[in-house]
């Protein structure tokens, strides 16, 4: 082989600097990291580095002078690359076995000046590296994914769990009221809860304490309804010691102190009565206390937050609730709607209540899906509450495991419009809560379009199951 075959295009040759070349292309041959193999025109061995007897396990004796065809025939290497070099007249690279090795061979073809091969020089590079390196990172990557997955499936138990911390909120309505309710946690400005009885009051005033800064710090709560009139004011302010007849001889922090750094719930604050209102104002103006019979004034930190079933704008009309107190308590008003303003929350809170009860009281009740309607259909005039109840009822007094419409009791069965109830075929059946959905979707959105969205499908689809459903 000449020579010059071999040196690169951009490789400057002085006069007289062959040897120097040579030596230095001899070097570069055998410290390559590939191993590198050179056939002449008919397939011989002419040329072979160590890295390739070091990469295949051929020594270079089994290779120079030996043709590439016999080489295949003995079974020393799987498939030539060089031999499909010199059919195909091009570079070619193969994976190939050698030894038992994989390996990845190009084989590069050289021509004369005829268009003729005179040379073909094989590349090549162990792949067992990077095939075991390539094992390994998927091995990686599919335990990375499984952690994910863990991680994924930790996360979401904690949402279920933050979920079923005791409350369940399905409808867009009541995520609206948990979402204001986190939002005005991280501020102090007093809060005034209002809703029907028995719609979650106090579970919101719990929620809001607990993504509150104030979390770690107390939680007082005070029912002012049920706290007789004479005793509510040194309940909320404290005493000192013979303050009055029949009071602790030492003396007795009030509701505020011991709420300091925390929040103080005041529960049925419609309920207070008017002096108390009075001193009330005060010292949320101040934030500071002076029980009853003392003469200083404690400096407070604490966040109030109240609650009533009762309409205090009424109330102020009628002279029984101070305006300014209502003002000074509503900076932000939060309203839970009753629950039959949120049909969507009645079944999962059903659900949630019989698994609360089959636990309590070892049973395995269940549902029987003619239930729901009723369910749903009834005004639940004592909201959450009521609800919770009933299941309880239900749960402990029904004979079979299967809760049917004939345990229902009949306050809950009257609500229900019966002409909607009739029985009849399953299409019949399918139709009509398809018509009962489509109709509340459509009292929401207004719109096909967006009703059609929700329901995930498209519009045409929409009009034409109204038109089948003749609505
Ligand atoms: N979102 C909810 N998820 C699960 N249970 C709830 C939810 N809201 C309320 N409850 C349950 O309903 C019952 C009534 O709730 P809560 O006491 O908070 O109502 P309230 O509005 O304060 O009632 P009242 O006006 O009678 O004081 C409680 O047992 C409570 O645990
Ligand atoms: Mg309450």
């Amino acid at each position: 082989m000449k020579r010059n075959d071999y040196l690169c295009e951009q490789m400057i040759v002085e006069e007289g600097n062959e040897e120097l070349i040579e030596s230095l292309f001899h070097s570069i041959f055998h410290s390559g990291y590939d191993g590198i193999y050179v056939a002449d025109k008919l397939g011989n061995g002419i040329m072979v580095n160590q890295a390739y007897s070091r990469i295949t396990g051929v020594a270079s004796h089994e290779l120079l002078g030996m043709n590439m065809r016999d080489i295949v025939k003995a079974g020393l290497i799987s498939e030539s690359v060089t031999l499909k070099v010199f059919e195909a007249k091009t570079s070619i690279t193969i994976p190939q076995t050698v030894k038992g090795k994989e390996v990845i061979a190009t084989g590069n073809p050289i021509f004369d000046e005829s268009g003729e091969i005179s040379y073909v020089i094989t590349n090549v590079r162990d792949i067992s590296e990077l095939s075991r390196l390539k094992i390994e990172l998927q091995q990686s990557r599919k335990l990375t994914q499984k952690y994910i997955d863990e991680i994924e499936d930790l996360r979401k138990k904690e949402l279920v769990q933050a979920h079923t911390n005791g409350i369940v909120a399905q409808s867009k309505e009541i995520i609206k009221v948990f979402h204001l309710a986190k939002k005005v946690a991280k501020v102090d400005s007093t809060v005034l809860v209002l809703g029907e009885s028995g719609v979650g009051k106090e579970v919101i005033v719990t929620y809001l304490h607990q993504f509150s800064d104030r979390s770690k710090n107390p939680f007082i709560k005070v029912n002012c309804a049920a706290i007789p009139k004479d005793l509510l004011e040194s309940e909320l302010f404290g005493y000192e010691k013979g303050a009055f007849t029949g009071a602790d001889s030492r003396g007795k922090p009030g509701f505020f102190e011991q709420a300091n750094g925390g929040t103080l719930f005041l529960d049925e604050i419609g309920d207070m009565p008017l002096e108390v209102q009075v001193k009330l104002l005060r010292v949320l103006q101040e934030m500071e206390v002076t029980r009853i019979g003392g003469r200083k004034s404690i400096k407070i930190s604490v966040r109030v937050v109240s609650a009533t079933n009762k309409n205090l704008e009424e109330l102020v009309k009628k002279g029984d609730f101070r305006e300014d107190l209502y003002y000074r308590l509503n900076i932000v008003p939060i309203k839970i709607p009753a629950l039959r303003e949120r049909k969507s929350d009645i079944l999962p809170l059903a659900y949630f209540f019989l698994n609360k009860m089959n636990k309590k009281y070892h049973f395995n009740k269940r549902f029987h899906s003619e239930v729901f309607y009723y369910l749903e259909e009834y005004k639940w005039p004592g909201n959450i509450r009521e609800l919770e109840n009933s299941i309880e009822r239900l749960v402990v007094t029904t004979e079979d495991d299967e809760i049917t419409i004939d345990d229902l009791p009949r306050n809950i069965l009257m609500d229900a419009n019966p002409k909607k109830v009739e029985r009849g075929t399953l299409k019949e059946i399918l139709d009509n809560i398809e018509r009962k959905i489509i109709k509340e979707c459509m009292e929401e959105y207004k719109t096909t379009r967006s009703t059609a969205k929700e329901l995930g499908i498209s519009q045409s689809a929409l009009v034409k199951k109204m038109q089948r459903l003749g609505m």
